[in-house]
Order: C-alpha cells, then structure tokens, then sequence
C-alpha cells in the first residue's frame, strides 16, 4: 500500500502558483489511490488465465500498473525538487554537468529544448549503461525511460501541469521551473 505524500505550497514556489499547484496535487493523489487499487487487484486472481497481448482485462492492469506507478514516482520526484532557496548547483552537479554536457549552460538549453519536445515529462538522469548523464524525453508517464537509469531532475510538462495557470505559453512555465529548481535535493539524488 502506497502513502500520500502530504506535498504543501511554500513562498519558495515560484514556477507554478497555489490554485496550479493544488490542481495538480490533487491528480497526484489520483495516481496513489489507482496504483493501490491495481495492487489490489493483483494480488487476487485478476483474471491471468485469460491474458492476452491483443486485448484482455490482465493487459490492461499491467498497463496501468506501470502507467500509475510511474505517475506516482515521477510527481514525487518533480514537486521535490521544485522550489528551495538555491542560488545555483551544487558543485558536485555542476562538476557532473560539465563533464557530461561540456558546460552548465549548455546542459540548460539541452533540458530545455528536451521540456519543449516533450508530452509529458522531461528528466535529467543517470544512464548507467552509459556511465553517464542524459536528458530524457517522456510522453508519457511509461513512455520514453530508459531502463535501469535514475532520475535525479524532474520537470512535468503535460499541459495540466501549467495551463492553469500558463494557458499556452510553455515556454514561460519551462522558463520559471528552471529559476526554481532546489538543486540541494537534485545534489542529494545524484550522491545517494
Ligand atoms: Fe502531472
């Protein structure tokens, strides 16, 4: 069973405002509560005799298994790392950046462009067939990981994140985030 994180708005938001955040939240929780019914389900007969790749009630929970949990994963990680008081990247960010991006503000424009080619989310992760940094672009919540990476930046850009308050205007929305990210809690995702 999943727990709610109880997310709060605080004065150190400034990418979204209250009436954008509490919407948001709200379909965050929406999230937790499917995955835990999936579960439920799950862990009983859930029809497994009759799965099928083409259409079968057993596919569709394996869909919205790894859909809603990503949902749940993905907004945590996002409403973590927006807002705090950081000037700028920690060093250890800043030293990961460089060697992986060639510059700080070239990564910046990369996460940008990768925010404004995205449906759905854009991530800044770890690739560890790599042995690198990658920014990532997701259409949706189970569409576009790669596998065994960990995220440690996380921007929502489906429209419900920002056309509250934003409409259109995206770029704005990507501008502010990327004004308001708590680089302390991305240092600490990076130096587990
Ligand atoms: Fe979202």
């Amino acid at each position: 069973m999943l727990n709610k994180i109880p997310f709060r708005y605080t004065d150190d938001i400034t990418a979204v405002n209250r009436a954008q955040f509490e919407v948001h939240i709200k379909l965050y929780e929406g999230y937790v509560d499917k995955i835990n019914e999936i579960d439920g389900i799950l862990a009983g007969d859930a029809g497994r005799d009759k799965a099928n790749a083409t259409f079968s009630f057993y596919r569709e929970c394996k869909r919205g298994e790894t859909y809603a949990l990503n949902g749940v994963i993905l907004h945590e990680l996002y409403f973590a790392n927006m807002g705090g008081r950081s000037a700028g990247p920690e060093a250890v960010t800043l030293r990961c950046l460089e060697q992986d991006f060639k510059s700080f503000s070239r990564w910046q424009a990369d996460f940008i462009a990768t925010a404004q080619a995205s449906r759905g989310w854009a991530l800044l992760c770890y690739d560890q067939r790599s042995a690198r940094y990658r920014n990532i672009s997701l259409d949706a919540h189970d569409i576009g990981n790669i596998a065994y990476s960990a995220p440690v930046l996380v921007l929502d850009v489906y429209e419900h994140a920002y056309f509250l308050q934003y409409a259109n205007k995206k770029d704005e929305y990507i501008k502010r985030f990327m004004n308001n990210i708590n680089w302390m809690e991305v240092a600490q995702r990076m130096n587990p």
